[in-house]
């Protein structure tokens, strides 16, 4: 049974003041708050558990290791990846989208060579391909959503043609909070030999996640999104993608033997996890996604579908707010502009005044906010802590702001 109230007294800093108003925190988007439990795991890996992993033959490191490894197994069956062994550690989804773009596709990519990806993506999953576009000439297909940020899937699989060599698409936009359905763009692009990158930054907080029903041959996440450590992450390789990558950061850990003139590497996934990891950050984020899977993905996607649902009517009543992509197939993100021209930081410096965090700006998404027509949006964005109490606050800061500008 979701208890709201027992969730938010696992939140220590949900108890605290901002600007002498409770806080609500809606900026979920950009960084989650943090459980009890994994202040605690962190408090004692490093207090008592803490040696390097992989390395040592003493108690400390082998425990140290033990911590750490088990996660890989948490994240797979976090995402219902098939085994444990396609998922490599990253500090986060920037990292491991880099880590696909340097070790499998410039390696692959010549001129000319297309990836598609959306105009909802996040610069994560765009600066790289850049990379491969400035650098190689490599072609980037772009797929339009509609103005209710709607993504087709079919407009993704008709845009692969003889020459595009990925797929990299979000699932959830951090920016209108429409969900993407990428299992028939994996399963479009599949049939048509392409593969697929799918950015789980956003879906994986708010839904339950598969990734043996997707067929995806790579996935992201990040920690510090799901109620973990920031520096945390994961990236889900499908074996056969694996097995085609070069190595990306070079370093301890990920060779085998290293000599004068030659080298061996490591098996994946350790072949592309160079030096020092970050220890306790993923374990921190196991134990962050401990607490989501004993909460339940379901449980968790029903609250907040009731709460994008009720924060959806509210913000709809206020007539003088502009609600950019109002997709029936949403998370309980909402961006929003106000009639007028407020500009969304005074916006969201007023509603800080009143206790109600919420990012304003580009939401390192500029190619989607050109395609809306905005310069800047404030975004509201919930996590499985927030209520409707909360979304009232938001109604009553915004409306005090109207007020405030005319
Ligand atoms: N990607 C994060 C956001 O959407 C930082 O705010």
């Amino acid at each position: 049974m979701f208890d709201v109230e027992k969730i938010r007294a696992d939140f220590p800093i949900l108890s605290r003041k901002v600007n002498d108003r409770p806080l609500v925190y809606l900026d979920n988007g950009a960084s989650a708050q943090k459980p009890q439990v994994v202040i605690d795991a962190i408090t004692k890996a490093y207090t008592d558990e803490y040696a390097n992993v992989h390395r040592g033959l003493h108690f400390l490191s082998n425990l140290a290791t033990d911590k750490y490894e088990s996660v890989r197994g948490k994240v797979a069956r976090f995402l219902n990846a098939p085994d444990e062994h396609e998922i490599v550690f990253t500090t986060g989804t920037t990292e491991g989208i880099n880590l696909v773009s340097y070790a499998w596709g410039a390696p692959r990519m010549q001129a000319g060579d297309e990836i598609v990806l959306s105009v909802l993506e996040h610069h994560a999953n765009i600066v790289p391909w850049h990379f491969l576009r400035e650098r190689q000439g490599v072609v980037l297909k772009w797929v339009e959503c509609d103005q209710n940020g709607d993504l087709d899937p079919q407009a993704v699989i008709d845009a692969i043609g003889p020459k595009t060599k990925l797929v990299a698409i979000t699932q959830m936009s951090n920016v209108t909070g429409t969900v993407v359905d990428v299992a028939s763009i994996c399963q479009g692009a599949r049939s048509l030999g392409v593969p697929v990158l799918v950015d789980g930054s956003q879906a994986a907080v708010h839904m339950p996640v598969d990734l043996a029903a997707m067929g995806c041959d790579f996935y992201a996440i990040t920690g510090h999104k799901l109620y973990g450590p920031s520096g945390s992450g994961a990236m889900f390789i499908a074996k056969d993608r694996m097995a085609e990558m070069r190595p990306f950061l070079g370093g301890g850990d990920m060779i085998r033997e290293v000599g004068r003139e030659v080298i061996t590497y490591a098996d994946p996934p350790m072949k592309f996890e160079a030096g020092t990891p970050g220890i306790v950050p993923q374990i921190g984020m196991g134990v962050a996604l401990d607490y989501m899977m004993a909460v339940g993905m379901e449980n968790i996607a029903a609250h907040e579908r009731s709460l994008r649902d009720y924060t959806r009517v509210r913000l709809a009543g206020l007539n003088w707010l502009n609600v950019q992509g109002n997709s029936e197939s949403k998370g309980a993100i909402f961006s929003f502009t106000m009639q007028g021209g407020a500009h969304a930081h005074d916006v969201s410096t007023i509603l800080d005044k009143r206790g109600v965090a919420v990012r304003a700006g580009t939401h390192c998404a500029m190619p989607l906010l050109e395609h809306l027509g905005v310069g800047a949006t404030c975004r509201a964005s919930f996590a499985m802590y927030n209520t409707t109490a909360e979304a009232d606050t938001l109604i009553d800061a915004l409306e005090f702001c109207h007020e405030l500008f005319g």
